[in-house]
């Protein structure tokens, strides 16, 4: 009953070890933009699993500590952002409502703010009775034109003008920033170059894979003026013992030296891993402290859990095509892998078989890790293929 660890998509960790670099860049970026300095805003990029979302999630509530109006949404493929983006901006504006001393100015937003959602193409067909919720009529002749660059560019200058008034910001999550649209990609860089050249204190925080800033400069090539990258990755020994260590110890439980050693072996310092293999552990071993018995025992059973839970679910998307193609590069090894030498192995032509390496990326399963390579999302991914029946 008191396992404190957490493994699952976006579960809160117990202990939030090895983001303090990123944290005390997170703490700047506010600092600055709450001062008007000028500020790149924050991407953060990394594999599955490797703790993107809960750092976006504990960046939203650094934010809401300094009482900025927050928002966040998830992007997926093939959905605009205009409706979610409207959806995050009403929350955030709700946030700071209470403590605005001018209700008209709120009003006044929330009137652009509407007038912005319902410009969506597939509201104003007439087929979906969508409505965004917000009580006053909406505006005309602002963030309306339908051209999504320039209604997000004069969205983002109205919300950020209501934080002004009350010395604070506002911040805007996007999770899965990869699944962006391409176009509105571009429109969303181009709001926040807009933003950043007037000092506004609005500011977008992404997440998504690693090939996310390709994406973002793909689509415009100042983007890596706009965004700080910071690629987070694995955790160190240290890091990912202490994500162990920190929380058993306010139980009052301990691990033995090479009970952590053989933790670290078979997570690999992969956040998502510690959490799985330390709750089982934690739920196998009898007594404290934690000996390398019980991780020995318990591993196979957060292996399992892994296999159906982490990895399954994600190979379960793939068509057999798309599993041909990835059983292929696992075959190739751990590393990145050239397109060309997948082909190869399937003895296909490489255009042949661009179809499927597109869905598998468009997927979220495999990344373009530079021009002609390819590598999974998914650490270990490679692994658990080889050890599948083809
Ligand atoms: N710094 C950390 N220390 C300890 N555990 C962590 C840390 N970051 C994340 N975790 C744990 O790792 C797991 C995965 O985290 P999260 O869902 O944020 O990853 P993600 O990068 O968003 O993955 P995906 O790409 O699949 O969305 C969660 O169980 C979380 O509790
Ligand atoms: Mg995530």
């Amino acid at each position: 009953m008191r396992n404190p660890y957490a493994p699952g998509a976006g579960q809160r960790p117990p202990e939030l070890a090895g983001r303090d670099r990123e944290l005390q860049q997170f703490e700047v970026v506010l600092e600055r933009v709450a001062r008007g300095r000028p500020e790149r805003s924050m991407v953060v990029t990394g594999l599955r699993g490797v703790g993107k979302t809960v750092l976006l999630n504990t960046f939203k509530s650094m934010a809401m500590q300094r009482l900025w109006g927050t928002g966040k949404i998830e992007a997926r493929p093939d959905q605009s952002i205009r409706r979610p983006v409207a959806a995050a901006l009403h929350m955030a504006i709700r946030e700071l409502a209470p403590r605005h001393r001018a209700p008209e100015r709120i009003e006044e937003f929330l009137g652009v703010l509407k007038a912005f959602a319902m410009r969506d193409p597939s509201a104003a067909k007439g087929t979906s009775h969508w409505s965004p919720g917000i009580e006053v009529p909406a505006s005309r002749g602002r963030a309306d034109s339908g051209d999504l660059e320039i209604d997000l560019t004069e969205l983002f200058v109205d919300a950020a003008s209501v934080a002004t008034d009350l010395a604070v910001g506002i911040a805007l999550f996007i999770d899965e920033m990869q699944d962006v649209p391409a176009s509105d990609v571009s429109a969303l860089c181009a709001a926040c170059h807009e933003l950043s050249q007037s000092g506004g204190p609005l500011i977008v925080v992404g997440a998504g894979l690693p090939h996310l800033p390709s994406v973002l400069s793909a689509s415009k090539s100042y983007s890596e003026r706009l965004f700080r990258y910071a690629r987070i990755d694995k955790l160190d020994r240290e890091a990912a013992d202490l994500a162990l260590i920190l929380p058993a110890r306010e139980e009052e439980v301990e691990f033995t030296r090479e009970a952590l050693d053989a933790l670290y072996e078979a997570a690999d310092g992969y956040p998502y891993f510690v959490q799985a293999y330390g709750k089982v552990a934690w739920d196998l071993a009898p007594r404290t402290p934690i000996t390398l018995d019980d991780v020995k025992v318990s591993a196979p059973e957060a292996e399992e859990e892994l296999a159906v839970g982490f990895f399954g679910s994600r190979y379960e998307r793939a068509t057999p095509a798309e599993r041909d193609y990835m059983h292929a590069m696992a075959q190739i090894g751990d590393e990145p892998v050239a397109t060309a030498e997948v082909a190869e192995a399937l003895g296909r032509k490489p255009s042949s078989l661009s179809p499927a390496r597109d869905s598998l990326i468009k997927k979220g399963l495999i990344y373009s890790a530079e021009r002609g390579l390819i590598a999974f999302t998914v650490p270990h991914f490679g692994r658990f293929l080889r050890a599948q029946p083809v």
